[in-house]
């Protein structure tokens, strides 16, 4: 435990050199250290890392463990979490900062309005782990894998860029490769419902989130989807809901 409460947390995160925010989806801007303006659109490699590397992102990222472990791994490509909860987001870019961990930064702001930080097919690939699965009928549209969040994605992702979904929740999992099979634009590319019942297909896989520790304690099996956006039709999805 840090023994810092949830206000430290977010002042300090202001101060952090890895993070940038944004919180009014109405009008999104970004800002950097202190609240200073900024557009890092078409420019995260180049403003940000200083380099000309390829990005992936993780949405939903929590304490961002993808971020830091793909950062880790791979020093010649660069990570950016993506999150809502500045308290979360604080303790993923402390380690960054810790370990020298300059390829990872992290962007707080609603998935929604994802693609006005990003222009077009500056990312390179998406990796969506255990979101939010809103169950409850009527929420689908907010799945991270919904028509609305495929549009944003095609918009920033690189042509035949991928995504990959890791998450424990059977629901969403099926709910995803049912809509993704009726989606002319999308290709399945690799589906598993059950991960850790063989040896993983990529070694990505086996980076362990805090979420995925709480489901494999409760005897939860993980599941994992990767998917092509092309060039088709985007079936459905009736815009951002808060726009
Ligand atoms: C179940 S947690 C998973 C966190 C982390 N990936 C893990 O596995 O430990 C889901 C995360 O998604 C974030 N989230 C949910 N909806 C979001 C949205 N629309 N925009 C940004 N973040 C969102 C929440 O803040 C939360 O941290």
């Amino acid at each position: 435990m840090s023994g810092r409460n949830k206000l430290q947390k977010f002042a300090e995160v202001l101060q952090m050199p890895n993070v940038y925010e944004s919180f009014e989806p109405t009008k999104p801007e970004l800002t950097g250290v202190n609240g200073t303006k900024t557009d890092l659109r078409g420019r995260w490699a180049a403003e940000h890392f200083g380099n000309d590397r390829p990005i992936t992102l993780e949405l939903a990222c929590g304490r961002g463990e993808y971020t830091l472990d793909l950062a880790r791994q791979y020093s010649d490509r660069n990570f950016i979490g993506v999150d809502i909860k500045g308290a979360r987001i604080w303790k993923g870019a402390r380690i960054a900062l810790a370990e020298n961990l300059s390829n990872a930064a992290f962007l707080r702001t609603r998935i929604e309005v994802i693609s006005h930080f990003f222009a077009t097919g500056e990312v390179e690939e998406i990796w969506i782990t255990f979101p939010d699965p809103f169950l409850k009928k009527g929420k689908e549209n907010r799945r991270l894998t919904a028509a609305q969040f495929l549009k944003q994605y095609r918009r920033i992702l690189k042509p035949g860029g991928v995504v990959h979904l890791k998450t424990d929740s059977q629901e969403l999992y099926e709910w995803s490769v049912e809509t993704l099979t009726e989606q002319p634009a999308v290709e399945i590319l690799y589906r598993d419902h059950d991960i850790y019942s063989k040896p993983l297909p990529i070694p990505e896989l086996a980076t362990e989130t805090y979420y995925e520790r709480m489901h494999k304690d409760l005897g939860k099996t993980i599941t994992y989807l990767r998917f092509r956006i092309g060039d088709g039709e985007i079936l459905g999805g009736k815009g951002m809901p808060i726009h």
